[in-house]
Order: C-alpha cells, then sequence, then structure tokens
C-alpha cells in the first residue's frame, strides 16, 4: 500500500461521501490497514514490531488526514451556505398588492373636507327613503314629472323598508302621511329629515347614493352620487350661497376657481339657479349643480310635520339656501371619463388610474 498516495487522495477528497468512503477503504473493519494489521500475529517477532510501527504511524496519518479534509470540506459547505441564504437587505422588497379608494370615495372626500373647512357637520341619510321626504315635503306635489314611473324605483314597502325610512327617536311613532317606499331620486330629502330633527342654524352638508329608473347609457347610471348642501339660519342670504359655492370652485380648482350662477326651477328653491365653476386649467365653466333659496313651503311643511309631533315650530322667520350636485359628474369632466358606467364595472384597469 502506498501510504503516500493514499494521504493524496484523502486531502483531494471532492466531498464526505468520498472522504467517508476512503475512511472506510483504509479504516474499515475490511480496511487496507486494519487487514494488515490483524496478519501482524504471523510474523516473526522481530518483524512484527517493525511492521506494526510502521502500520500504527500510518493509521495514525491517515486518521489524520481524514479528520483535516473533513474540518476543510464541512467549513467549505458552511461558506456555500451562508453565500446562498445571504439576506440582500438593499433588494426591493415583495409587493403587496394593497386596496385604494374607489374614484368615487375620493371625490366625495375632497368635496367634504372643504365643506368641513367652512364649518359645515357631514350627516347622511337612509337610501331607501319615504315618497313624503323625497317629493311631497319637497314641493314635488302628485302630479309633478320627476315623480313618473320612468324616474322612480319604488320599493315594496314591508316592516324593513317602513322601518329604513322612519325616522328614529322621538319621532319613531308616526309613518302614516309618509306615503309609499321609493329608492331616494335625489339627496334634497335629507333637507327635510335633518329640518325636522334640528333647530336652526345649522349647516350641512350630504353625500350619497340616488337612484333613478332610466336607460343607461354613456351619461346615465341607474345609481350614482349626490352631495347636498343646506344652511338656514334667521339672516342667510344669496350672497351666502354664492360665496359658499365660490370657495367650493376655489377649493376644487384652486385660487382662480370661481362660480357662475343661472336662473332656474327647482321646486324646493326660489330663486332657484344652476351653478358652473370656472376651470382656470382648461378655461372653462363646469355645470355642476343647482342651487336656491329654501322655498317657504319646505320651512312650513316641516313646522307642520313639527306640530304634529308635538315639537314647537322654529322655522318661522328662517332663511336658507341649498343646493345639490353630482359626484359622478364632477369626475367626468375633470378627468374627461367618457362613460359613467366605467365607474361601478370594477374594471381595475380603470378604477387603478385613480389611486392617487
Ligand atoms: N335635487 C336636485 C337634483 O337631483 C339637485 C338640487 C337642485 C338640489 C337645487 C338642491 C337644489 O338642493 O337647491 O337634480
Amino acid at each position: 500500500m502506498d501510504i503516500e498516495a493514499a494521504l493524496e487522495e484523502i486531502s483531494r477528497a471532492p466531498n464526505l461521501d468520498s472522504l467517508q468512503s476512503l475512511k472506510v477503504q483504509y479504516l474499515g473493519k475490511n480496511g487496507q490497514v486494519t487487514q494488515a494489521m490483524k496478519t501482524l500475529g504471523q510474523l516473526p517477532p522481530e518483524e512484527r514490531k517493525e511492521k506494526g510501527r510502521v502500520l500504527n504511524a500510518w493509521k495514525q496519518a491517515l486518521e489524520e488526514a481524514l479528520e483535516v479534509r473533513e474540518a476543510q470540506l464541512k467549513e467549505q459547505a458552511l461558506q456555500a451556505r451562508l453565500e446562498q441564504e445571504a439576506l440582500d437587505v438593499s433588494l426591493p422588497g415583495y409587493a403587496f398588492p394593497s386596496g385604494g379608494l374607489h374614484i368615487t370615495s375620493r371625490i366625495v372626500l375632497e368635496l367634504v373636507n372643504i365643506f368641513r373647512r367652512l364649518g359645515f357637520s357631514v350627516v347622511e341619510g337612509p337610501e331607501v327613503e319615504s315618497e313624503f321626504f323625497n317629493f311631497d315635503a319637497l314641493n314635488m306635489p302628485e302630479w309633478h314629472p320627476a315623480r313618473d314611473m320612468q324616474d322612480t324605483f319604488w320599493v315594496e314597502l314591508n316592516r324593513a323598508t317602513e322601518e329604513a325610512f322612519t325616522i328614529q327617536g322621538p319621532f319613531a311613532e308616526d309613518v302614516s302621511g309618509l306615503g309609499g317606499a321609493v329608492l331616494r331620486t335625489h339627496t334634497s330629502g335629507m333637507q327635510i329629515r335633518y329640518m325636522i330633527q334640528h333647530t336652526p342654524p345649522f349647516k350641512i352638508v350630504v353625500p350619497g347614493r340616488v337612484f333613478r329608473y332610466e336607460q343607461t347609457d354613456a351619461s346615465h347610471e341607474a345609481m350614482f352620487h349626490q352631495l347636498e348642501g343646506l344652511v338656514v339660519g334667521p339672516n342667510i342670504t344669496m350672497a351666502d350661497l354664492k360665496g359658499a359655492i365660490s370657495e367650493l370652485a376655489r377649493g376644487l380648482f384652486g385660487k382662480e376657481g370661481k362660480a357662475r350662477f343661472q336662473p332656474t326651477f327647482f321646486p324646493f328653491v326660489e330663486p332657484g339657479v344652476q351653478f358652473a365653476m370656472w376651470w382656470p386649467e382648461r378655461q372653462k365653466w363646469l355645470e355642476l349643480g343647482g342651487a336656491g333659496m329654501v322655498h317657504p313651503y319646505l320651512f312650513k311643511a316641516v313646522d307642520d310635520y313639527r306640530e304634529r309631533q308635538g315639537l314647537p315650530r322654529v322655522y318661522e322667520g328662517m332663511t336658507g339656501w341649498a343646493f345639490g350636485m353630482g359626484v359622478e359628474r364632477l369626475a367626468l369632466l375633470r378627468y374627461g371619463i367618457p362613460d359613467i358606467r366605467y365607474f361601478y364595472q370594477n374594471r381595475l384597469s380603470f378604477l387603478r388610474q385613480f389611486r392617487g
């Protein structure tokens, strides 16, 4: 056996497995050194001594070489593993998909925040509304064209729908005279609801979903959103209304934003206007909604209702203004969205453009 070659082979063993077979080959039970040692007994004594010494030296040398190589191979394996598992903290992390606010929610928040800064309270009302709040008390009697079957979703009246539009609290008892149930066609009904339950002065805005029974197309959806505003107090004037809408224009379009009024008719205001806002960037007027001075009919209807409930009349001598505007309409114009139906088709490629 060539001990030099054996030691060389061990020092070059490429991995722990081959090292293990070399160990078996030389030092195992049937290994070359082990076998040679077993034959020592048959040798004459002086030869046995010499050969024994040599074999022991080989054995020791082999054991040492095996140990050294094993340590080297283990160290190499460790280094390789460390390299492979190294964590590069400068790499970008995994992108976790995150949700975001819908474009409608963003516009609602933007609008509402402008009014919050002006001291308005934000309130919301039910989407199932009574005929009385949605129409009658707003000076829209039964023959009014807006009540046409074409425009209104009527809802079957049952306990749940009745509860949805019944005013809770001290007014809960009486739903007689509130008429049938509808999906509210505008947020203006909240003007009446709020006035019934509160004593002026106050200023509120009401964001919310509204529903119209119509053929949908690029500019019509059966469901959309409005923002309603109402201010009532002892000396509220049309100038206050102009001031507030102008402030809204500046809030939306910067300090060069401004408002324009043109006379028009709504049953619940007198005088009534449609308003537009100047968009300085594009040098154009955007028709955004309707407004006006609260029609005295509304104050009377509210006080009459309160009186029926045993509450004091508090709207005599009051004046107020109101406005209503379309939320999607503002988004359509501002972003040049060609079709209102995109808003609620849940197409991410559309919605993601407005994540902000
Ligand atoms: N409710 C009206 C609509 O849906 C909008 C509106 C016009 C609201 C004039 C108002 C107002 O408060 O004063 O078309």
